[in-house]
């Protein structure tokens, strides 16, 4: 248990080649459960969406805490190439893996293949390499869901599918602190 998401961001500084050893990553989060009382500063919810709040950024990784509404769903994205660790907080979440068949590394014409969907609950970790794509939903309808992420590096430029159009778009996070919109 680590006291306070501070803490947690110093651990994953003494990481030393953070992006490349991602095992080392994911030992950390399977091992030091966050006390709940120290995700209180980063909460913020907005109704129907999810919110992205940042603890910690640097060159290397940043560490956000997600908000989301019950039954927020984000949209299927990329990662922008960068490594990402998703750890259920409360709630629950469903997170539906995609591949590319046709399209889908530039803005543009795509389609995807919808894999099996897997769920994600409080213990658990789900970790992604560079090339991922998925989506993710909250299941709880009656109550807010709050995860925590780590991205390796942070994100910048990232991609966005429509599946429906059968079309991708790029979209791009600030530093910190930015609203994410929600399907
Ligand atoms: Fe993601």
């Amino acid at each position: 248990m680590v006291e306070s998401l501070e803490d947690l961001a110093e651990r994953l500084r003494r990481i030393p080649n953070l992006h490349a050893d991602g095992g080392k990553v994911d030992a950390l989060l399977r091992t030091h459960a966050i006390d709940p009382a120290a995700l209180a500063p980063y909460v913020r919810y907005e109704d129907g969406r999810y919110t992205r709040n940042c603890v910690y950024r640097n060159g290397i990784f940043e560490l956000l805490v997600l908000c989301w509404a019950p039954g927020a769903r984000s949209p299927i994205h990329d990662h922008g190439g960068n490594r990402c660790w998703l750890v259920p907080q409360t709630g629950a979440f469903t997170i539906d893996d995609y591949l590319r068949i046709e399209g889908g590394r530039r803005p543009g014409p795509v389609r995807l293949e919808q894999c099996a969907a897997a769920p994600l609950e409080l213990g658990d970790v789900d970790a992604r390499g560079f090339d991922d794509l998925h989506d993710i939903h909250a299941v709880h309808v009656d109550r807010p869901s709050i995860s925590l992420h780590v991205y390796a590096a942070p994100i910048g430029r990232y991609l966005v599918y429509d599946w429906q159009h059968g079309s991708c778009d790029a979209r791009s996070f600030a530093a910190q602190d930015v609203l994410d919109y929600v399907i």
